[in-house]
């Protein structure tokens, strides 16, 4: 028997589930990243857990699932909705989640559930300015350097192993409109690459940290202000 192993065809790639909340920019970046030749993940499925999203419109042009699971229902009921969530993913044999501004908690059984395989964008570098009003909280500590960081979901917060970050100079006469701006367009850089690492199996977990093999060197300082 005869048989042939194509590299970097569906077969081989993970599959995905984006969970949006809003405008999906960070979605938009992966699903474009994703159709590239070669990527080695798929975008099975876009889920919102509310209809009115706007990213899910923009994941529907791009050809992808759309699911939305009204999470308000629930209430304070979240093992309810992540019951629903989880079969959902099971039923499209989802193996990585990847959170795009998904403005929901989990339980710690969701999260420990999918334990090193549910990535998570946060505009700051952490550990620096979890939570809420990440820029606000950036621009009041009076930083000279912001940026954002993709990591793997733990049951604290914005917290996990990290797998890439990202910098942006803070200038000072910036707003917290401006500094997000800013920041933006180098999460829609390093979520892509953060996903292709994992997705690869360049990554691996030393305790709590998480370590890549990757062969881009960057030893370039960012030094603000100049
Ligand atoms: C992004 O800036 C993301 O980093 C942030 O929500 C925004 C979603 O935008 N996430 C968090 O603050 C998580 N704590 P998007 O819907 O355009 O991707």
């Amino acid at each position: 028997m005869v048989t042939s192993i194509c590299r970097g065809d569906a077969v081989s790639k993970r599959r995905v589930a984006i969970l949006i909340s809003g405008r999906g920019s960070n979605m938009a970046a992966l699903i474009e990243a994703a159709a590239e030749d070669g990527f080695p993940a798929e975008i099975a499925v876009v889920i919102s857990n509310t209809a009115s999203a706007g990213g899910l419109a923009i994941a529907q042009r791009s050809g992808i699932d759309t699911l939305v699971i009204e999470s308000k229902p629930f209430g304070k009921d979240r093992a309810g909705f992540e019951a629903v969530l989880q079969a959902a993913l099971d039923e499209r044999n989802i193996e990585l989640i990847c959170l795009g501004g998904f403005m929901r908690l989990f339980t710690a059984d969701f999260v420990n559930h999918w334990n090193g395989r549910m990535l998570n964008i946060h505009p700051s570098l952490l550990p620096s300015f979890p939570g809420l009003d990440p820029h606000g909280q950036a621009l009041r500590a009076g930083v000279k350097i912001s940026g954002a960081t993709v990591h793997f979901v733990i049951a604290e917060t914005d917290a996990g192993p990290i797998v890439m970050q990202g910098a942006v100079p803070v200038h000072d006469d910036d707003t917290a409109d401006a500094l997000a701006a800013r920041v933006l367009a180098v999460e829609h850089r390093i979520y892509p690459k953060a996903l292709q690492l994992v997705a690869s199996g360049r990554t691996r977990f030393e305790g709590d940290l998480c370590k890549s093999t990757s062969n881009a060197v960057n030893d370039q300082a960012l030094i603000v202000p100049e």
